[in-house]
């Protein structure tokens, strides 16, 4: 049976009423720190350029999103580390890869599901780990 929370604080049960209120607005916290619209600024700013502390951010995001198939290259996912692989998708322009990261893509090699089937992942977060996978392998 579901008791109004108005019922509840009737009887007296203010806490409970309390307690159950949460329940409502689901309030999920962002599991990165990385901070949306400031990144953007910065990335406008200076489009295509690395900065050590970006990819630097984008550690944590690679770690948790994106290595299951990056790091040994499963599914014919570029290897991170791998220079000879990723000189080529490098020589497109950051942005480009970004975008492909962002918008999924299918190449020659396999597919690239959009943030890596991440959804939760903003574009900036993925931006950050594009940066993370590209200092690593260059
Ligand atoms: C399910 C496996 C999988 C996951 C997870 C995954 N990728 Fe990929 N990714 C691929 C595959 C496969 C390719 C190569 C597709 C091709 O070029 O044929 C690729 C290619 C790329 C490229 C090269 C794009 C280009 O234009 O050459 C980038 C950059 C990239 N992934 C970034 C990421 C990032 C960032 C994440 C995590 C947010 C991620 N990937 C997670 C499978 C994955």
């Amino acid at each position: 049976m579901i008791v109004p929370t108005s019922v509840l604080r009737l009887l007296g049960c203010a806490p409970l009423a309390a307690s159950l209120a949460p329940l409502a607005p689901a309030q999920s916290k962002p599991v990165f720190t990385a901070e949306p619209t400031q990144n953007r600024a910065v990335f406008t700013k200076v489009p295509g350029t690395l900065t050590t502390s970006d990819a630097a951010n984008g550690k944590p995001i690679y770690d948790v999103s994106c290595q299951s198939c990056h790091k040994n290259g499963v599914m014919g996912a570029p290897k991170v580390g791998d220079k000879a692989t990723w000189a080529p998708r490098i020589a497109q322009g950051l942005d480009k890869l970004v975008s492909n990261s962002i918008k999924g893509y299918k190449g020659a090699k396999g597919m690239m599901p959009p943030k890596g089937g991440n959804p939760k992942l903003t574009d900036s977060q993925v931006r950050y780990a594009v940066e993370y996978m590209v200092q690593q392998s260059r």
